[in-house]
C-alpha cells in the first residue's frame, strides 16, 4: 500500500515538471557547450559540443534504465523525456561530422579523462588535494571523514564555511530560477514555487564545469591556477590522453588546458552507474523487488505525512506522474533556521553571516533581503553514509538531524545558545531575515506543543533513511 499521497499530491506535479525541465536543460547545455566551446582550440570545439550532447542521451538512457525497472508506465515517459536530447544530438552530430559512434567514443575518452581529474591531487597547490579528498567515492562522494567543514589551502589547515555535499543525483538539479513554475502540461504553471535549482548550497552556479572552477581557484580548497593545472597535466600519466581527447595542442594554453580540464570533471560527474545508479533499496521495494521491515514502513509514513514529520513537501519520495524514480528534493531555495556553528572559525566574528543566496559566496542576490538564509534542499539519497549535516556541518548524527525537525520549535532550547535565561533562536540569521523562515510543519509548533515526532518515530524515520543507499542487494 502507497501511504501518504493525498498529502504530497502538490510536491508530485512538481517533480513531474521538473523531468521536463530537465530534458529542455540538457538541450540548452548542448546547446550552450557548442557556443562555450568556440573559444578554445579547433579540435576541442566539436568534441566537447558532442560529449554534451551524448552525455545528455545518457541521461535519459539511464532513467529509461530505472523506470523499467520500476513499472511499465514508465517507459513512454522516459521516452518523451529524451525527445528533446534525441533532437539535439541529431543536429549536433552532423555539424560535428562524426558518427554516432565516434560520439560515444568522444565522451568515453573525456570522462575517463574527467575521472583521472578528479583523482588527480597535483591540480592542487599544495599538490595534496584532490576533487575526491572532499568527495569521496565510498560516501556517495561527500567526505569520508567527520569534520564541519573540510581542510585545504597551501598549507592544508584552511577552511571554508560550508560541509561538502555528496556529489549523486546532480543530475536532475535544474538551473537556477527566482520563480520556478511548473511546466504547463505537468504541473500547475501558475503556482510559485519560489527560488529553486543551481549547483552548490546557494545555487549560484548552474554546470559542473562552472562549479569545478570554484574549489580549483579557491583559496581555502585547492588553491590552484590555470597555469598550476596547465603545468600538472602536462606532467600527469595522462597528459597524451587529455591531447588526444581535446587536440593535440590544448595543451600549448594555460585557459584553453583549464576550460577542458573544466568540461571533463562536469562530464565524469555525469555517468550514470557512478552518479545516479538508481539502486537504492527504496527504488528496489518501488519497483516491487524489496520488501520494506516495519520500522522502514513506519518511517516512509511518518516521513510522508504532512501533520508529522512532511519531510516529503520538500524531499519528494513519490515517483513523477510520469515514472520517473523521486530525487528526494523540489531543489527548492529554503530558510530553515539552522543552528550557527560555532565550531567554524569564519564564525569567530559575530558579525559574520553565512546566509546562503544572498551572500557572501553568492555576490548577485546581494542585499535582495527575500534570499537572505535560504539553502537549497539536498537530496536524501544516500544521506546515511554522510557524517555531517546541513549546509555548516553542524550536526554529525540523522537522529540529531531529526531531533532538530522536531523540536526546533517546542524545545529552542535544545539547538540555541541560551543567554540569561533567554533563547536565542534562529542566531545564525539575522532578525530582519526571519520573514524567510519556513512555517510549514513541522516547524508550526510552540513551546509546550508536543514535538512532531517522538524518540521511537525518529528511530523509524532513521531506518527509512537508511534505505536511500545505493548498492542494495536483495538478502543484505
Ligand atoms: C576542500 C574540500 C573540497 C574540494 C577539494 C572539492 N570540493 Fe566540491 N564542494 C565542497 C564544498 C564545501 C561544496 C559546497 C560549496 C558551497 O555551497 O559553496 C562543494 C560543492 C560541490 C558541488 C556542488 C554540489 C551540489 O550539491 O550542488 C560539485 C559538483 C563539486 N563540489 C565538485 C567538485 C569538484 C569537481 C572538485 C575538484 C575540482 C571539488 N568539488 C573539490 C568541498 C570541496
Ligand atoms: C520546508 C522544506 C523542508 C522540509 C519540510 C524538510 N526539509 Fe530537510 N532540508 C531542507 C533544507 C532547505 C535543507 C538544507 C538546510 C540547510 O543546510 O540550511 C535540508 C536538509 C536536510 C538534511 C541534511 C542533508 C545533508 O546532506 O546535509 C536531512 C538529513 C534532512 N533535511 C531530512 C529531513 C527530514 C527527515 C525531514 C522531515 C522530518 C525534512 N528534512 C523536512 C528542507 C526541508
Amino acid at each position: 500500500m502507497r501511504l501518504g499521497l493525498s498529502g504530497i499530491r502538490k510536491t508530485v506535479g512538481r517533480v513531474t515538471a521538473r523531468r521536463g525541465v530537465q530534458a529542455d536543460a540538457d538541450a540548452v547545455h548542448a546547446e550552450r557547450a557548442v557556443a562555450g566551446a568556440r573559444g578554445l582550440g579547433s579540435g576541442l570545439a566539436s568534441t566537447v559540443a558532442l560529449a554534451a550532447v551524448v552525455v545528455s542521451a545518457g541521461l535519459a538512457g539511464c532513467d529509461s534504465g530505472a523506470n523499467a525497472q520500476s513499472g511499465s508506465a514508465s517507459a513512454s515517459a522516459a521516452a518523451s523525456a529524451a525527445q528533446p536530447m534525441k533532437v539535439a544530438a541529431h543536429e549536433a552530430a552532423p555539424a560535428g561530422g562524426q558518427t554516432r559512434a565516434q560520439v560515444y567514443e568522444s565522451v568515453r575518452k573525456v570522462s575517463a579523462l574527467g575521472k583521472r581529474l578528479f583523482f588527480d591531487p597535483s591540480l592542487s597547490g599544495s599538490g595534496k588535494l584532490a576533487c575526491a579528498s572532499c568527495h569521496s567515492p565510498d560516501h556517495a562522494f561527500s567526505p569520508a571523514n567527520a569534520l564541519s567543514v573540510q581542510l585545504g589551502g597551501s598549507d592544508m589547515h584552511r577552511v571554508g564555511m560550508r560541509a561538502a555535499p555528496t556529489l549523486k543525483y546532480l543530475q536532475s538539479v535544474p538551473a537556477f530560477a527566482e520563480h520556478y513554475h511548473e511546466s504547463d502540461d505537468e504541473g500547475d504553471e501558475s503556482v510559485d514555487a519560489g527560488p529553486t535549482g543551481g549547483l552548490t548550497w546557494d545555487g549560484r552556479v548552474d554546470r559542473g564545469g562552472d562549479q569545478a572552477r570554484i574549489p580549483l581557484l579557491s583559496s581555502f580548497e585547492m588553491g590552484s591556477s590555470p597555469a598550476k593545472v596547465t603545468a600538472a597535466v602536462k606532467a600527469a600519466p595522462y597528459a597524451g590522453d587529455f591531447r588526444d581527447a581535446f587536440g593535440k595542442d590544448v595543451l600549448d594554453n594555460d585557459d584553453a588546458t583549464f576550460k577542458a580540464v573544466l568540461q571533463a570533471l562536469e562530464t565524469f560527474e555525469q555517468t550514470p552507474e557512478l552518479f545516479y545508479p538508481y539502486s537504492s533499496k527504496y527504488d528496489a521495494y518501488l519497483a516491487g523487488n524489496a520488501q520494506l521491515t516495519q520500522a522502514e514502513l513506519h518511517g516512509l509514513q511518518l516521513f510522508n505525512d504532512e501533520k508529522k514529520g512532511n519531510c516529503a513537501s520538500c524531499h519528494i519520495s513519490q515517483r513523477t506522474m510520469d515514472g520517473a524514480p523521486p530525487q528526494f528534493s523540489d531543489f527548492g531555495l529554503i530558510a530553515i533556521g539552522v543552528p550557527r556553528n560555532r565550531a567554524l572559525p569564519v564564525n569567530r566574528d559575530s558579525r559574520f553571516y553565512d546566509l546562503g543566496a544572498c551572500g557572501p559566496e553568492r555576490t548577485d542576490l546581494k542585499g535582495r533581503s527575500e534570499f537572505c538564509g535560504i539553502f537549497r534542499t539536498p537530496t536524501l539519497r544516500n544521506v546515511a553514509l554522510k557524517k555531517s549535516f546541513f549546509h555548516n556541518g553542524i550536526y554529525h548524527s540523522l537522529e540529531d538531524v531529526l531531533h532538530f525537525y522536531a523540536e526546533r520549535d517546542t524545545n529552542p532550547e535544545k539547538f540555541y545558545p541560551v543567554v540569561k535565561g533567554k533563547v536565542q533562536k534562529f542566531d545564525d540569521l539575522p532578525r530582519r531575515y526571519w520573514a524567510n523562515l519556513n512555517t510549514e510543519p513541522p516547524f508550526d509548533r510552540k513551546p509546550g506543543d508536543k514535538p512532531a515526532l517522538d524518540d521511537a518515530e525518529i528511530k523509524d524515520v532513521v531506518a527509512f533513511l537508511n534505505t536511500l543507499t545505493d548498492g542494495y542487494k536483495a538478502g543484505n
